[in-house]
């Protein structure tokens, strides 16, 4: 079984797609993990963030392991494991010069699709998994939620982690971040065809998991 789930950040995919994977019993693949990794080594080896040839040979170059679980995702890059340094801010802010090359993504694609049929059976969540790298997914998911919901939620998580930053300038960086993934002109963000669409602005995550189950087991029944 393979479920797919885009859509943009801060929309509660990763915790939607991590206790979905986990109630269904299969593995949770985090395709912004691989990104991250990729724009990690670049920070660390000074590589220029905005040259595409240089980020796709990095790409290329970048040992990237995966260790997908129902509850989560262990990353190691180049033998290291980076699975906390993949999130910091630095990482967060820098890493739409890779997803916008179209070289790297190739790459992580390649890696992602490869990872997938090792698995076998998983749910996948990022900006193109039902559009581009699984089209042929069992079940499709696009989740979105209102800009302003989404930072208010972001800066609640910041409050609650003791480093509170002002509402605007989060609803700004989401609208930065929502820009940048839409029109980017290689796998954009969209609504890929077919997929179910869930608009999580007044729900819950128990609500939203309960929604995603519900059309996987209905579709399961077919
Ligand atoms: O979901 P995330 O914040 O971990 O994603 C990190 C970056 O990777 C972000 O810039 C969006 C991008 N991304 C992408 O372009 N395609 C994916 N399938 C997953 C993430």
């Amino acid at each position: 079984m393979i479920v797919t789930i885009d859509g943009p950040a801060g929309v509660g995919k990763s915790t939607a797609a991590r206790m979905l994977a986990s109630s269904l019993g299969i593995a949770y693949l985090d395709t912004g993990a691989t990104y991250r990794a990729v724009t990690l080594k670049a920070l660390r080896e000074n590589i220029e963030l905005a040259d595409p040839d240089a980020i796709a040979d990095l790409a290329r170059h970048a040992d990237i392991r995966l260790t997908c679980r129902q509850d989560g995702v262990g990353v190691t890059l180049d033998g290291e494991d980076v699975s906390d340094d993949i999130r910091s801010l630095d990482v967060t802010n820098n890493a739409h010069y890779v997803a916008g090359c179209a070289a790297a993504r190739e790459v992580l694609v390649a890696l992602q699709r490869q990872i997938g049929s090792e698995l076998g059976s998983f749910v996948a969540e990022g900006r193109d998994q039902g559009s581009v790298v699984f089209p042929d997914a069992d079940v499709k998911f696009y989740i979105d939620a209102d800009p302003e919901v989404r930072a208010r939620r972001r800066c609640d998580e910041l409050a609650a982690a003791g480093k509170p930053v002002a509402l605007e300038t989060v609803l700004a960086d989401v609208l930065q971040r929502d820009g940048r993934d839409r029109s980017r002109p290689i796998a954009p963000l969209v609504k890929p065809d077919g997929a179910i669409e869930i608009d999580t602005t007044s729900k819950t995550v128990e609500q939203v998991f309960g929604e995603l189950l519900r059309w996987v087991e209905t579709r399961r029944c077919r």
